[in-house]
């Protein structure tokens, strides 16, 4: 009789040895479990709950005791820490990511405003912050104690300078501009932490999977929200801006994840996560009428529209 058991984790079947064909696999049932057209439309609906009830989404409780290094999936643990670092540099100055975003919302959409970067005083100084901020401020630290719990050494972030607000005689179109910066972002994110589920198994993929459901959760917001607000984009040049938006973001990634160290079968792996998460937003927002986005944005608490 044939006793196999497959071993079972959050990406499906678990393999230690994985092919491009077995991470493929993966790859698709997190797609299927994270990504369905349906859990993408409960989060962008999810969003004028939220305008009038801020409430971050709750994490289960985390035995980081148990992170090893055997959770790793085929990665060497030196490019893998490479990758942490990467991401948590990336994901560390929050604060300045929210007030430069608030700050292009607010003369287009107060609301929004408020739920990205909170609000402030006449001197700027923080009243009270925004729902994105307090979701994307736990996600530095939990990469952190994954780095240390694998090296027993203190992770150190190098901070860097988010871009400041630089506004135009156009706010519309800086609005335009810096939101397709975020999402494509907020996208990268999503694909980066889908392939690492796929690579790692145990605590490791399901801290990554928290900081990936919250990835999806403000990539689905940010993008229907930006599907209501711009039907049209605001100029015959924007959709190339767009795509550049794009292959800078995804140029900057490469850089601080340290892209030379990768074997190329996880450059491979990575870019076919990129291009099936995009196929699938690409599909869904495809799906949505402008009767839906108004049925869900247009409320009496969402009036500031253009
Ligand atoms: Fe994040
Ligand atoms: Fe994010």
């Amino acid at each position: 009789m044939n006793s196999y058991r497959p071993i079972m984790d959050l990406a499906g079947e678990v393999c230690f040895k994985p092919t491009f064909w077995q991470i493929k696999a993966r790859v698709n049932h997190l797609i299927t479990k994270y990504l369905s057209y349906q859990i993408i439309c409960d989060r962008l609906e999810d969003l004028p709950v939220q305008f009038n009830n801020p409430q971050p989404r709750s994490w289960p409780s985390i035995d980081w005791s148990t992170i090893t290094s055997e959770q790793i999936i085929g990665i060497e643990l030196e490019v893998f820490l490479k990758i942490l670092q990467g991401t948590f540099d990336t994901e560390a100055p929050i604060r300045g990511y929210t007030q430069t975003s608030r700050q292009y919302l607010e003369p287009i959409h107060p609301t929004m405003a408020r739920f990205v970067g909170g609000t402030v005083d006449e001197q700027d100084k923080m009243l009270e912050l925004g729902l994105w901020e307090k979701e994307e401020r736990r996600h530095a630290p939990a990469l952190m104690k994954i780095y240390q719990q694998l090296t027993r050494q203190k992770a150190n972030p190098n901070l860097r300078k988010p871009k400041i607000y630089q506004p135009s005689a156009n706010p519309q179109l800086d609005l335009y501009h810096h939101g397709l910066h975020r999402i494509a972002t907020e996208y990268s994110a999503v694909c980066l932490y889908l392939w690492l589920m796929s690579r790692t198994t145990g605590t490791i993929q399901q801290v990554i999977g928290e900081l990936l459901e919250d990835e999806i959760n403000h990539m689905s917001k940010f993008w229907g929200f930006g599907q209501w607000l711009y039907p049209i984009p605001p100029k015959s040049k924007s959709r190339m801006r767009g795509l550049k938006h794009l292959a800078t973001t995804m140029n900057r990634m490469t850089r601080v994840l340290h892209w030379d160290s990768w074997a190329m079968t996880h450059k491979i792996e990575l870019i076919y996560s990129f291009s099936f998460v995009f196929k699938q937003m690409q599909g869904w927002s495809n799906c949505l009428t402008r009767d839906y986005l108004q049925s869900i944005f247009a409320s009496p608490s969402i009036s500031e529209k253009k």
